[in-house]
């Protein structure tokens, strides 16, 4: 296998999901600066809905050994792979397979602190599972989406829609595979070739990388910072800051929350990726 996953132990009934892309280690290519970025962000919770076979469950569980990872797949027949290939690569203890994921589902694990990564691959059902107003949670969420246009027309819009004030976005499209795209050392005829590694997604998928500008941890740097401006305003003048009200520690949608915390992330965000945020 080549790839980002290189060295992962896959092998999966070869009927699995894109199983000649993944063992080229060709699949979702696309992806695979994003995929070195999130290893390189050292999430600790990684929850992906949508996890087939566990491509991604085992081989992000296996780039970042200080993550745990919340697996959720509808299709019961590929938990027993899933669980499988976690044994196969020492990763069982780090990996929780789950069924189906409904809103409440993913509100209930994105309620911890920490770092946290989701990956969303549900053909279509995206537009009900990020929801902000559901799970309110997701505004402090890195989260990589493949977005299904061609299932459910405006999903893309939608999406940029609610997630365009918390995070920035980058969007990924899909690009056909040539030979060039071969992994060196492998020799198939050039219509196998080709074949082993089509992913038939033509123009309408693509994917989004949205990276909040809230995280937890920077939430707290940022509360910290403010706190530590005011004393000293405090300590200068003599007088107790005028500021606004601090929301209650789990109310991220109280009143003035917002815009504080725009303020003292927005040069955060803008230093660390304002390169990269495309608006549509
Ligand atoms: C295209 S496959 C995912 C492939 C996988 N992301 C990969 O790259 O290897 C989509 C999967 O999402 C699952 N799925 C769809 N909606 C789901 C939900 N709400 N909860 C869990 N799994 C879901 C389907 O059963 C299907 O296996």
């Amino acid at each position: 296998m080549s790839g980002p996953f290189s060295g992962l132990h896959y092998a999966p009934p070869s009927g699995s999901h894109a199983f000649p892309q993944k063992l080229l280690g060709t699949y979702e290519k696309e992806l695979w600066p994003i995929v070195e970025e999130i290893v390189s962000r050292g999430y600790r919770l990684i929850v992906d809905i949508g996890a087939a076979e566990g491509y991604y469950v085992c081989g992000l569980a296996r780039r970042l050994p200080e993550a745990v990872v919340a697996a959720f797949e509808g299709q019961t027949d590929y938990h027993r792979v899933l669980s499988q290939m976690a044994k196969q690569n020492g990763l069982q203890e780090r990996i929780s397979v789950r069924g189906y994921c409904q809103a409440e589902d993913l509100a209930a694990v994105l309620a911890q602190d920490g770092s946290v990564l989701l990956i969303c691959d549900v053909e279509g059902a995206e537009l009900e599972l990020l929801d902000v107003d559901r799970t309110p949670q997701l505004r402090h969420v890195d989260i990589l989406v493949e977005v299904h246009e061609h299932l459910r027309r405006g999903i893309r819009q939608q999406l940029f829609d609610r997630f365009r004030s918390t995070h920035a976005i980058q969007p990924v499209p899909s690009v056909a595979r040539t030979l060039a795209d071969l992994p060196p050392g492998v020799t198939l005829e050039t219509a196998l070739a080709l074949a082993a590694m089509e992913e038939s997604r033509g123009d309408a998928i693509e994917w989004l990388w949205m990276t909040s500008q809230f995280p937890r941890s920077q939430d707290h740097h940022d509360e910290a910072v403010h706190q530590r401006t005011a004393r000293s305003v405090s300590e200068k003048s003599g007088h107790a800051p005028s500021r606004p009200a601090a929301p209650a520690k789990n109310d991220r949608n109280a009143q003035g929350y917002p815009a504080r915390s725009a303020l003292l992330g927005a040069g955060h965000a803008l230093r660390r990726r304002a390169p990269r945020v495309i608006q549509p």
